[in-house]
């Protein structure tokens, strides 16, 4: 679904942001990306989404070389993939309602058809009753929430989150982190780039440590010792 092999990126004027980086991520999986700040997190996810192109080596997302993707391909691919930004760049003169609809706009889905997605986006992530509400009157986690529903409105098969739970407690982390896992239950393949090691140890997924752009884990983590 998604694989890089031997993928390099260097920023203009730059050292490297990752390094010989190779992985594969299956259909449906639920993998974390974890690593110091300017380990490479978002840059790989960048390159997932084609906001950034690899130095050298390959891509490949959904099938597709993204090396051969000219930049008029570039909106199509996107279409495949929902991303979800820690400050969720939600449309504050919006509605909960129009925000989650964008994507739907953008694509050139009808009236009809775009209420009832938008409803059952909203719905899966508990916030039905609140499209009419501006994002300002919601708290942090509801407007997190309005993020994930409009990145899942047009049913990705591959959802992209950067630090999804920055900013919220820890109880509103772990209920985002239940609605990833229920996504990646009906096929979705999921990457969350964090820093939450708590969090990530709880879920109990693969885990992919970047250090310095390169990759040095790629694994479950081991089990706990049991208690003595
Ligand atoms: N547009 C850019 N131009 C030049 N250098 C960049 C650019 N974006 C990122 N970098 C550099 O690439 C490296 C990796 O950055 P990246 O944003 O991928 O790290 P990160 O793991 O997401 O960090 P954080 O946890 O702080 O978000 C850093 O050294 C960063 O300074
Ligand atoms: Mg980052």
């Amino acid at each position: 679904m998604i694989s890089f092999s031997h993928v390099c990126k260097r920023y203009p004027g730059g050292k490297d942001a990752l390094s010989d980086v190779s992985f594969e991520i299956h259909p449906g999986e639920l993998v974390f990306l974890t690593g110091h700040s300017g380990a490479g997190k978002s840059t790989l996810l960048k390159l997932i989404m084609l906001m950034e192109r690899a130095t050298s080596g390959q891509v490949v997302v959904n099938g597709r070389n993204t090396q051969r993707l000219g930049r008029a391909k570039v909106p199509h691919h996107r279409r495949h993939i929902g991303v979800v930004f820690q400050n969720h760049q939600l449309l504050f003169d919006r509605t909960v309602y129009d925000n989650v609809a964008l994507p739907l706009q953008i694509a050139g889905f009808g009236l009809r058809d775009t209420g009832r997605r938008v409803r059952a986006a909203l719905d899966k992530v508990g916030l039905l009753h609140k499209e009419k509400h501006l994002p300002i009157a919601l708290s942090g986690g509801e407007q997190q929430r309005v993020g994930i529903a409009r990145a899942i409105v047009n049913k990705p098969p591959i959802l992209l989150a950067d630090e999804p739970t920055g900013n919220l407690d820890p109880a509103l982390s772990a209920e985002i982190m239940n609605l990833f896992e229920q996504f990646t239950e009906v096929g979705v393949t999921t990457l969350i780039a964090s820093h939450d090691h708590a969090l990530i140890k709880r879920m109990n997924k693969r885990v992919m440590a970047l250090q310095e752009g390169s990759l040095v884990y790629d694994d479950f983590l081991p089990a706990k010792e049991p208690a003595q």
